[in-house]
């Protein structure tokens, strides 16, 4: 089964042509990063347009490198919440179309959905391998949820930031440190060469609950920043290279030690078999690293490129709600605060 996946969420105009739910035949995604760098942070107008610009040419390209003709397509399946309304609404009413067009089934997928099922693309089954009950962890810029996912396509949160996302921390803790945007990888890369030379920050947790909250770590480092010098009225001031090594890679300790302690208490609760990771956090290479060496089960984390952004993730979610059963969506509309 052939299915076009199409993620126009947030900043990435992406489509994959996605085989039996694993087997990507093409992946392709236009990033905005660039457009969105010069202003910090995204810009919702400014990312409309440009999915507006990109999603025929993506469509295009996605179709042809997996080698196939639209004929060959048994199905549409398009993001259709949660995130930006102009960006999602670009992507739903562009994939009506193509679906009428082409005359082809046409499915909406939640995004968050589609970031779990990124650990089934180029995997085996999971579900077949493991069995259920899974917990896991969506990390990304918009979202912190711990979810239990009871079998295919059945979910149920457990756990979200109260304030923050982890993805949305990383990105304002990079501000601090006068590190560019998006913020995680620069972070991830300022803390390779560190040697744990200040004093620890905080590890904030929310009382008697599986939930997160980051924005006091942030506040955590400004305040530290400020006492040091290098930052100031909201303004990072010529940190020292040493300084913005030892501070990123403190702050990416902070976040994974608050991700990885949850998660663990999860799946204790819950007695889950697996941990699945998801989201743009999850490309994380040390969050990689210590979910794997702290856990006592099997941690599936999909390939960094397929954590952030992409339309494999929609088309693998969607095989399984196609074979679940399905009815054409016409009236699918896009939900900017869609739930699991
Ligand atoms: N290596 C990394 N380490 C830490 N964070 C990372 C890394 N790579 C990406 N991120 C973070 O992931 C986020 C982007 O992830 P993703 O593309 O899944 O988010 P989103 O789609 O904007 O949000 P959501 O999925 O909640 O709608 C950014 O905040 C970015 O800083
Ligand atoms: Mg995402």
């Amino acid at each position: 089964m052939n299915i076009l996946g199409i993620e126009t969420s947030c900043d990435d105009t992406a489509a994959a042509v996605i085989c039996d739910g694993k087997i990507i035949k093409s992946n392709v995604v236009a990033s905005q990063k660039e457009m969105h760098k010069k202003y910090g942070g995204i810009i919702p107008e400014v990312s409309s347009r440009e999915h507006f610009l990109n999603f025929l040419p993506v469509i295009e390209e996605a179709v042809t490198q997996a080698g196939i003709t639209y004929r060959d397509l048994d199905g549409i399946a398009v993001t259709n919440g949660p995130g930006l309304a102009g960006a999602l609404l670009v992507g739903v009413n562009s994939a009506k179309g193509l679906a009428m067009a082409w005359d082809k089934p046409l499915i909406g997928i939640n995004h968050l959905e589609g970031h779990i099922y990124s650990a089934w693309l180029e995997n085996d089954e999971l579900g077949k391998a493991y069995g259920f009950p899974m917990i896991c962890l969506i990390a990304s810029g918009g979202h912190t949820d711990l979810v239990v996912m009871k079998d295919h396509l059945e979910y149920e949160t457990i756990g979200r930031t109260v304030d923050d996302a982890a993805g949305e921390a990383f990105d304002k803790a990079a501000r601090i440190l006068g590190l560019g945007f998006p913020g995680g990888p620069e972070i991830q890369k300022m803390s390779e060469n560190a040697s744990g030379l200040v004093p620890k920050l905080p590890r904030p947790t929310v009382k008697n609950s599986l939930s997160f909250s980051f924005s006091g770590l942030k506040s955590a480092l400004a305040r530290r920043a400020e006492s040091e010098g290098f930052y100031s009225n909201g303004i990072p001031s010529n940190p020292t290279d040493i300084q913005v090594r030892e501070y990123s890679a403190e702050f990416q300790e902070a976040v994974v030690d608050c991700l990885v302690k949850n998660t663990l208490a999860a799946v204790e609760e819950f007695n889950a078999v697996a941990i699945v990771l998801g989201g743009g956090v999850a490309a994380n290479s040390r969050l990689r690293i210590r979910m794997n060496s702290d856990s006592t089960v099997p941690v599936i984390i999909p390939a960094p490129r397929l954590c952030t952004d992409n339309g494999a993730m929609i088309g693998a979610a969607a095989y399984y709600r196609f074979r679940d059963g399905y009815s054409q969506e016409w009236d699918m509309d896009a939900i900017p605060n869609l739930k699991l």
